[in-house]
């Protein structure tokens, strides 16, 4: 199915066999094309992709994605077609998966970043703030922030206001600290905008010159590490499994260390916690 739930309604099926997907494994992104399809909530266009399947005579879907495409996975399953999900976002957020497929080469992305920004930043004896992707979760900017060894790490899941990031970055300067980092997730309440037009202003309360930097889309390209590859071809593997077996209206995710299903009625609307003590971690090891 190209370009997800919009091809779904529009009927943009392709036939792949096995010669079609022969060395993608080392590609990022997806040969199948993605979409945001906000109108696959409506029930028309529910009935309507479960109209096209049933002609094209398809036995299951496997739907590959976030939240929003579980959610999607799971209206179909409650009308009847056999789905099963398969967990894949950056960001991390979804239930019923410690990992999913993405993150972790999202992460050396930032984590590459973050290291070469950190040449600048030792040079030229500046703070640099990072923005990290993640929407709602602080997931990316907590896990980059850590192995990235940042001062600050500031979170959705945090309430953090610009004068503690400029307190904190004031004390790293005055315990001797010749360049810091904040790493920033881009759901936080003050993002890389709001607190950069903070420091613009108050720009004596950190000790250091401050320069900004979204990373953004860079993280979703690149080639996926050894991680993503075995996670997304496990996870595959078992999503096929499910389907030849008729075991439908489950997520296949990743729970203590193994692959296995969460039934789709069980993860929709529900949200992963963070580790916040990870946090705590994080700011012993930036003293
Ligand atoms: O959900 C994955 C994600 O990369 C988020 O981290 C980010 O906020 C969003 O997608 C960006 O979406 P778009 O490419 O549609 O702007």
């Amino acid at each position: 199915m190209r370009h997800g739930y919009s091809g779904l309604m529009n009927d943009e099926f392709v036939e792949l066999g096995s010669r079609n997907v022969s060395g993608i494994i080392q590609r990022g992104g997806t040969i199948l094309g993605s979409t945001r399809c906000l109108a696959f909530k409506a029930e028309e266009a529910q009935v309507k992709a479960i109209r096209f399947l049933r002609q094209r005579e398809i036995d299951a879907l496997i739907v590959i994605g976030g939240d929003g495409s579980q959610a999607g996975a799971f209206a179909l399953s409650q009308r009847g077609f056999p789905v099963v999900g398969v967990a894949s976002t950056i960001d991390n957020d979804l239930y019923g998966s410690e990992m999913t497929i993405g993150v972790d080469t999202a992460l050396n992305v930032a984590l590459e970043a973050i290291d070469r920004i950190k040449v600048t930043a030792s040079s030229h004896e500046r703070a640099f703030l990072v923005e990290v992707m993640g929407r709602n979760c602080g997931y990316l900017a907590l896990i980059s922030g850590i192995a990235g060894g940042a001062e600050c790490i500031v979170l959705p899941e945090v309430e953090t206001d610009p004068e503690s990031v400029a307190s904190e970055l004031r004390q790293a300067y005055e315990r001797g600290k010749t360049h810091a980092t904040v790493v920033v997730a881009e759901g936080a309440k003050y993002n890389a905008e709001g607190l950069s037009s903070y420091f613009q202003e108050h720009r004596e309360r950190i000790g250091f010159d401050l320069r900004v930097i979204k990373l953004g889309h860079v993280q979703r390209g690149g080639t996926p590490g050894v991680f993503d590859r075995l996670l997304a071809t496990r996870f595959g593997a078992v999503a096929v499994d499910h389907v030849a077996r008729g075991e439908f209206g489950v997520l296949v995710g990743l729970i203590k260390g193994q692959i296995a299903p969460t039934p789709l009625a069980d993860i929709v609307g529900k949200r992963k916690e963070l580790d916040l003590s990870l946090l705590k971690l994080a700011d012993v090891l930036a003293q």
